[in-house]
């Protein structure tokens, strides 16, 4: 038999009713309905849980910060692929420091994380990651072996179509990618050359076609990274080792 609070989730078109539910009245304190209300205006539900899985961890996810998405697991599972054991990496636009999580727990690496949201920084830091506000490389020193990141890629003119609940509640700075969605990628492949060793990996979320058109040079091995479903969802590419210099 359905219950009241599956019943009203579902009346009000949330696709996994029951296990918002058990969610939600896991997360109660008393305040169930208080909790509910919340759900019902589209706040995400992370925001109001305080947690999501991401790559089978628990992750704390403070209201404001970007709740990192299923599909970027394919992208973290690379980079977990392509780090060495104790191995040196930075995550970019790290928002909750998800990815970053994921490779200190799965490979002991030693991970450096930026965002420019402040809130997105201390959540990053409850979730033990080494996190601090700068604009990308702003105050970073490789070398590392593998740099991650999911740039805001949406291109700014298709903002306006992002789901109801994403333009209502997150911040156009997790999503803003500039005229083509590829501003801020573009400098990360730049600032990825400079701090990666040669042979180091760049890991780059991307959407739609993207993946093909952005340039890369300075890399090589270039890879579409694609998510269970075989959809395209980033990228991971090669530092060239530098060629010897004549002497
Ligand atoms: C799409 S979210 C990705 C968050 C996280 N990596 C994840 O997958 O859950 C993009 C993040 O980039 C941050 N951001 C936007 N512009 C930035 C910049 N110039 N430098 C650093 N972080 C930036 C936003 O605050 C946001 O947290």
């Amino acid at each position: 038999m359905t219950d009241e609070l599956v019943a009203l989730l579902m009346r009000n078109g949330f696709v996994a009713p029951e296990e918002e539910a058990a969610e939600l009245r896991a997360a109660s304190r008393g305040n169930l309905d208080e909790l509910v209300a919340r759900r019902l205006t589209g706040e995400p539900l992370a925001w109001i849980t305080g947690s999501v899985e991401f790559c089978g961890r628990t992750l704390r996810i403070a209201p404001g910060v970007y709740v990192p998405r299923w599909h970027t697991e394919s992208v973290a599972w690379r980079a977990v692929e392509r780090m060495p054991r104790g191995g040196r990496g930075l995550d970019l636009c790290t928002g909750s420091g998800a990815i970053a999580a994921v490779l200190m727990a799965e490979r002991d690496a030693r991970m450096v994380a930026t965002d420019l949201d402040p809130k997105c920084v201390a959540c990053a830091r409850v979730n033990g990651v080494d996190a601090h506000v700068a604009d990308l490389f702003e105050g970073v020193e490789g070398p590392f072996d593998v740099v991650t990141a999911v740039v805001p890629y949406v291109p700014t003119a298709d903002l306006p179509l992002l789901q109801r609940d994403t333009f209502t509640f997150e911040t156009p700075l997790a999503y803003d990618g500039g005229a083509d969605g590829l501003d801020l990628a573009r400098r990360a492949v730049e600032g990825a050359r400079r701090v990666l060793r040669p042979g180091g990996a760049l890991v780059l979320e991307l959407g739609g076609r993207q993946p093909e058109t952005l340039a890369l040079d300075g890399f090589t091995d270039i890879r579409t990274i694609r998510d269970e479903e075989g959809d395209p969802r980033g990228l991971e590419a090669t530092a060239s080792t530098p060629s010897p210099t004549r002497q």
